[in-house]
């Protein structure tokens, strides 16, 4: 039943995280474009109905999976066993760090959470040293557990060379998003000027915060 609700729940979040990443990926086309994206996208996961919901499957989520982890610790055998322990693991660190640093950012420190919210850390003088691979490391072991998960459950329909090569190719799909998604906040693709009230003392303007 835990695994069911695991299941269900893990879908409604990919429902947002597959816009999530998309909205990230924006950024290619510049800040203007990230934000203009989020902003219509807003209107639907921040719904009066969408957003507890969404935040309630998460905490599931993190919940349920570190259940699993410890219920079948030390009995996981071959690589995609071991790979989605671990990426569920970090995962659930990932979800509860960023949410709780998104809602802190935006309920207590009233900043609109958006590209320049994310950003601000990863710029040189801020924290891209922590930054760049918690990002990066979240969209991988996000593929990565999705992957994991598809592997195991057509394993009766699918031969496992089939499976293993689709789980690697989405791995790898995973790992390409991630460095694009990270170089675009970081400012590697284009300058990225932040305003007064994100910075974390790394701007030239004095930080207001
Ligand atoms: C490069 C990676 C990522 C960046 C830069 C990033 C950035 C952000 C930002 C700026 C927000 C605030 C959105 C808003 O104010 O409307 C947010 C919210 C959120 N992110 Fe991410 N995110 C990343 C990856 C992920 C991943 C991989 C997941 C899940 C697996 C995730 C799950 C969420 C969730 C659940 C919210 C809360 C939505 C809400 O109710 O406001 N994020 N993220």
């Amino acid at each position: 039943m835990l695994h069911r609700l695991h299941r269900i729940s893990a879908l409604l979040i990919s429902l947002y995280v597959v816009f999530h990443l998309a909205n990230h990926l924006a950024a290619l086309g510049g800040v203007e474009t990230h934000i203009a994206f989020m902003q219509n996208y807003r209107q639907v996961y921040r719904a009066s109905l969408v957003e507890p919901l969404l935040l309630a499957c998460v905490l599931f989520q993190v919940g349920s999976g570190i259940t699993f982890i410890v219920r079948r610790r030390g009995q996981r055998r071959g690589f995609f066993d071991r790979a989605q322990a671990l990426s569920g693991a970090y995962l659930a660190f990932f979800l509860l760090f960023h949410l709780s640093a998104v809602l802190y950012g935006r309920f207590v420190q009233g900043l609109d959470t958006n590209f320049y919210f994310a950003a601000a850390g990863l710029q040189p003088g801020a924290y891209p040293g922590f930054f760049m691979p918690y990002y990066a490391l979240a969209v991988l072991a996000y593929f990565t557990h999705l992957a994991c998960g598809l592997s195991w459950l057509t394993r009766r329909r699918l031969p496992t060379v089939a499976r293993d090569r689709a789980a690697i190719g989405a791995m790898a799909l995973g790992l390409l998003l991630a460095v694009t998604i990270v170089a675009a906040f970081s400012g590697v693709l284009y300058p990225v000027e932040l305003p007064a009230e994100y910075c974390l003392g790394n701007c030239s303007e004095p930080p207001v915060r």
